[in-house]
């Protein structure tokens, strides 16, 4: 994970604007933050442990002297989070520092070699190898970019990095290699960012890098190569705003409350998504005999909810698939088989690392994501986007559920294209127009009992999640919501499923959240509620308006508008969970917007 960008200016102060686009960048990597700039001929460089904000108390990031600098947020992988293992780091004359994001995976061969040629490695990282490889080519004669660029063919992995160095006071260098970069253009200044998110709101147009490329930026001059030949490239610049908009927190306290309160809109959003993409993309769906669903996290959830829509609304054989479990010796791939991934960021490393390995094979690569211009969209031969609009906090939350109803627009289009359950859709597509207004209602419906309620979870230790049916879906994403945001242990099962083992740890007070539609589970899954109500637990269930009989066994009740087709019914169910969440983890005084050990994008495997 980890966020690095670069800025070299025509102007004084350039510590500034790292420092604003570091705190743009803070949701992939909060433990640790440094800064470097170059000025008369040394490097500056401040770091230490801590959020962008506190750090900035502390050592005063932003007024460090020079034209150009590189920053850096991090997400620890290699070395505990540490002042020295912070990063940029430096090599052993301070002829450079770099601001990497990835894994190195030889750095143990490398780290040894340069330790055995005298060389003093002051980190536990990967990171530090880079700048004593770059300094060794440095004193052998080479340019900078020359010796970032053999520096970089000695590396295996997956992994973006920028240099700075005295010798070229005004230059930067960066390179991409299956991690994120972006080099946004302004008038005065040339900058680097892992994401297009966190760019200056002056930026105007950008390029995104390819992988297997090395750039070299001055303020007034971009010139990118192909790391293995040296060859240089055409420049493919494209206007920010088409691939962006930016984020701000608009008077809530949290980009997450704020983000939830977005739902609607982003449900309006992908009704009015142009209908082309979504039709291609079901062209291809229609011509596979099988589809595996692909992602992450929430987004894996997501894949499951597509499993059901695209098996019931379009007859398609639909398989969600952990995308870091995804292997041959499980999954069946052959000729008229698609992998269907999603990803909110578009970057997550255990989702683009199955994709690649299909890449120029025998198997359609198709997307959803809410990032255009992200790695996935150039890997996929048809990509639908999902016009959520940016989403800061760490938790997804508007992003599940306009990912949920993009994929029920695709099934629609599978079915339409393939001529079969006509009668459904209709159904499907009025909850699908109403859906702005139905999510809104279960925000305004619920968020009173979400906040009383926090304050009781708030001193628990564990909670159950269960569902039947589609809703097992609402379970997951319900429990990973509350665990990732306040840390209070849950778990999402299936509610059939819960007597066979977990019911074990139900006792007096303790929370069981059930999701209970009135659909075809509903008798089953009020069996399964009255089971843990005899052992004693605090049961809180999301029903539909007009129930009667889970109401009177619960001991609280969240209502949801209630539609008839109920295989819809997740993308309003989650909605008051999502609200305990967040305010579960207020309530416990966290930050639910950079939860501990997290970060947005999981860019490593
Ligand atoms: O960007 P992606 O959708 O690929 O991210 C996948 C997961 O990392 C993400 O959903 C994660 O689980 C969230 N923190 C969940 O709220």
């Amino acid at each position: 994970m980890c966020g690095i960008f670069g800025c070299t200016s025509l102007k004084e102060g350039v510590s500034k604007l790292i420092y604003s686009s570091l705190k743009r960048l803070e949701y992939r990597g909060y433990d640790s933050v440094g800064l470097a700039t170059i000025c008369n001929g040394h490097i500056f460089l401040k770091k230490d442990q801590g959020k962008v904000e506190e750090v900035e108390r502390r050592l005063s990031l932003s007024a460090l002297p020079g034209r150009c600098g590189i920053g850096h947020t991090r997400w620890a992988t290699h070395g505990a989070p540490s002042k020295e293992n912070a990063h940029p780091l430096t090599d052993c004359e301070g002829k450079v520092a770099v601001a990497h994001n990835g894994i190195i995976e030889n750095y143990l061969e490398l780290r040894s070699k340069l330790g055995d040629s005298g060389h003093k490695l002051r980190s536990r990282t990967d990171s530090e190898i880079i700048a004593h490889l770059i300094e060794e080519l440095l004193n052998k004669g080479l340019t900078l970019e020359e010796a970032v660029r053999q520096a970089t063919l000695t590396l295996r992995g997956s992994y973006a990095f920028a240099v700075i160095s005295p010798l070229c006071e005004d230059k930067i260098v960066c390179v991409r290699m299956e991690s994120p970069l972006v080099i946004g253009l302004s008038r005065d200044y040339t900058c680097l960012s892992s994401d297009i998110p966190a760019l200056p709101p002056d930026v105007e147009s950008i390029i995104v890098m390819n992988d297997g490329e090395l750039a070299v930026l001055t303020p007034h001059s971009i010139v990118i190569r192909d790391l293995e030949s040296n060859q240089q490239l055409p420049l493919r610049i494209v206007a920010k705003e088409s691939v962006t908009c930016l984020a701000d927190r608009g008077g809530f306290t949290h980009y997450m409350i704020k983000e939830i309160f977005e739902q609607p809109q982003a449900a309006l959003n992908v009704i009015n998504a142009p209908r082309y993409y979504i039709v291609k993309l079901a062209e291809e769906l229609v011509k596979s005999d099988r589809v595996y669903l692909i992602g992450c996290g929430t987004s894996y959830h997501a894949c499951l909810f597509g499993s059901y829509v695209l098996r019931s609304i379009a007859d398609i054989d639909a398989q969600p698939v952990i995308a870091s479990e995804f292997s041959e010796s499980h999954v069946k791939l052959g000729k008229d088989v698609a992998i269907l991934a999603i990803s909110q960021s578009g970057e997550t490393a255990d989702v683009l690392q199955v994709l690649r390995s299909y890449v120029n094979k025998d198997v359609k690569l198709l997307a959803l994501t809410n990032v255009m211009g992200s790695s996935i969209t150039r890997l996929v031969s048809s990509y639908v986007g999902l016009y959520a609009g940016p989403e800061i906090g760490v938790a997804a939350t508007k992003t599940f559920i306009a990912e949920l109803l993009m994929l029920t627009r695709i099934s629609i289009e599978v079915a339409r294209i393939k001529g079969v359950n006509v009668d459904l859709i209709s159904g499907v597509e009025s909850i699908l127009r109403s859906s702005p207004k139905l999510i809104e209602r279960s925000l305004t419906l619920n968020e009173p009992l979400a906040k009383s309620l926090s304050v009781y979870l708030s001193l628990k230790n564990s909670a159950f999640f269960l569902a039947r049916g589609v809703n097992i879906v609402t379970a997951l994403e319900g429990a990973l919501k509350l665990k990732e945001i306040s840390y209070i242990h849950a778990e999402g099962y299936p509610a059939g499923e819960s007597k066979h083992g977990p019911i074990a740890l139900v006792e007096e007070g303790f929370p069981c959240i059930f999701v209970c539609p009135h659909d075809e589970t509903y008798y089953k899954i009020l069996g399964n509620v009255m089971e843990m109500k005899a052992r004693g637990a605090f049961v809180i269930s999301c029903v539909e308006e007009g129930d009667k009989e889970v109401r009177e066994t619960s001991d609280r009740i969240f209502v949801l508008p209630k539609i008839e087709t109920k295989l819809l019914t997740p993308i309003l169910h989650v909605v008051p969970l999502q609200l305990l969440a967040y305010y579960t983890a207020i309530a416990r005084g966290y930050d639910p917007d950079k939860p501990r050990n997290l970060a947005k994008s999981v860019t490593v495997p």
